[in-house]
């Protein structure tokens, strides 16, 4: 049975879809089977691996509307054991279409359901907001990986992001388990980045994933060639961070970050 990771933070910017993209991508490289949901109306993990607009395509939006199986929306990558479910702009109708529905925070899970054994790992990018979309992706989801920045008012969204897991927790998926919280765009030359980071260390413990992304050129550049990271530059530090972050969470041992000025 896939594992079920939502990628969640209502704040916007911090990292999400290059999470998920990269993520996804870096357990296909492993071998592992991994689907990508792209829960987003801007449909960036989408576009990130090279899939133009497309409004006839089925996507998210048909799996919340009872439109269309997942099996039918599930589209072939560049990587051999990576799939994805593409989104499109019309996700955002969702919302209020399903307002009225009874089972409404249920729906991606129902849809997911019939395809989760065919994978490994099922990768749910999340949009910027706690929304309708964010709640079914956090009811379908095993566990919920958090992308944070180390800046001085991370923890004060991070904190609404637990408040609403504790009532979903009762409400609706009792099992949802916190899969940790990964530092992005990590610079490791500020001072303030390491005193967040000590803090953030305090208040989440072992919680906090021992994988940091660095802020790496190569991550922002990556989807403007519809690629993954290691499919555009392996050898990046943002690749490899990402590839040590898909190690960790499937439970092998990992070693710290060791910076490599020579790397980009
Ligand atoms: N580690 C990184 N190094 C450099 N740039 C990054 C890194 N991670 C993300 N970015 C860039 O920062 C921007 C925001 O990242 P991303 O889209 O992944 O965030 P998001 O949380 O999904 O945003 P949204 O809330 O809008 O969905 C993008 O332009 C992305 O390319
Ligand atoms: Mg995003």
């Amino acid at each position: 049975m896939g594992r079920v990771i939502a990628v969640a933070n209502q704040k916007g910017g911090v990292g999400k879809t290059t999470t998920a993209i990269n993520l996804a991508a870096s357990f296909a490289a492993a071998e592992v089977k991994s689907l990508l949901v792209d829960c987003d109306p801007q449909a960036n993990s989408t576009g990130g691996l090279g899939f133009p607009r497309d409004p006839d395509r089925f996507s998210t939006y048909h799996l919340l509307l009872g439109e269309a199986k997942a099996e039918q929306a599930i589209l072939a990558t560049e990587l051999e054991e990576l799939r994805l479910i593409p989104s499109h702009k019309n996700l955002i109708g969702a919302n209020l279409e399903l307002v009225s529905v009874e089972g409404r925070e249920f729906r991606l899970r129902n849809a997911l359901e019939f395809i989760r054994n065919q994978f490994d790992f099922i990768v749910l990018d999340c949009p910027p907001a706690l929304d309708l979309l964010t709640l079914n992706a956090l009811v379908a989801a095993d566990s919920v990986l958090v992308p944070m920045q180390a800046e001085y008012f991370a923890l004060e969204g991070v904190s609404e992001l637990l408040d609403t897991i504790d009532r979903l927790r009762q409400s609706f998926n009792t099992a949802l388990r916190i899969e940790g919280v990964v530092l992005t765009m990590y610079d490791d030359r500020t001072i303030l980045s390491q005193q967040v980071t000590q803090e953030l260390k305090k208040h989440f413990g072992e919680k906090l994933l021992q994988t940091i992304i660095p802020r790496n050129v190569r991550l922002a550049e990556a989807p403007s060639f519809g690629k993954p990271a290691l499919l555009y530059d392996v050898r990046s530090r943002g690749a490899e961070s990402y590839i040590r972050l898909a190690k960790e969470l499937m439970g092998s041992q990992v070693t710290h970050e060791i910076p490599d000025p020579a790397n980009k």
